[in-house]
């Protein structure tokens, strides 16, 4: 964690904005950002795909982020993919975390653009099992906003998240231990009335 975080911080977009997003903005700052990749969700109907938190989330996140200590850690595992037409090599860099329900976690994934063109890609997510998405919530993610990399840049991708502590209230998730995080990116760009369009569009 260490060494990721050394890493990390000699990039431009660093901890340090993760964690004031989080004190500043809580639930509320991910919603406005997210349009293109509930775009494409909608469209896709990609099952496990994570729903918006509750309401009262923004309300009251101090009660929410409680993390339940004597709940059992779930396992959050991470896996990746990339579209066919992206030249980006894209993968988690811890194979899992464990967490408590409503303890915050921060996660990475590392990006190299390997063409010799600079390219925006948009990511897009899903859970495994599907009924855990609602609980999976992010305060912040990469897949809030589409990735610029120039050619041949690498760069440290967070995703700072929790798992939703009604989520031990709930009898469907009773026996869920181990839950993945699948993150997909696309290959986009601008179109002539200036909207953000994956290429192509996914299926
Ligand atoms: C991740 O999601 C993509 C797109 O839905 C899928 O093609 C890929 O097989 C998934 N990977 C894993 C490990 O589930």
């Amino acid at each position: 964690m260490a060494q990721m975080r050394a890493q990390y911080s000699k990039k431009n977009r660093t901890l340090l904005n993760y964690t004031l997003s989080l004190i500043v903005g809580t639930v509320a700052l991910s919603y406005g950002s997210v349009p293109l990749y509930k775009t494409i969700c909608q469209q896709t109907g990609w099952g496990g795909q994570p729903v918006k938190a509750h309401q009262y989330a923004a309300s009251d996140p101090s009660t929410r982020l409680t993390p339940l200590t004597d709940y059992p850690r779930l396992r959050i595992t991470f896996s990746s993919s990339v579209s066919d037409v992206l030249p980006w090599k894209f993968t988690p860099q811890q194979r899992e975390v464990r967490v408590h329900p409503g303890e915050t976690a921060l996660a990475f994934y590392t990006a190299t653009n390997r063409s010799p063109d600079d390219i925006i890609g948009v990511a897009t997510y899903s859970v495994t099992p599907a009924q855990v998405a609602p609980y999976f919530s992010k305060i912040q993610c990469f897949c809030f906003e589409e990735q610029r990399l120039a050619a041949g840049e690498t760069v440290d991708m967070p995703v700072f998240f929790y798992i939703d502590p009604e989520f031990v209230k709930d009898v469907n998730m009773k026996g869920i231990e181990t839950i993945t995080l699948n993150y997909t990116f696309f290959k986009a760009k601008y179109d002539r009335a200036g909207h953000l369009t994956p290429i192509p569009m996914p299926m």
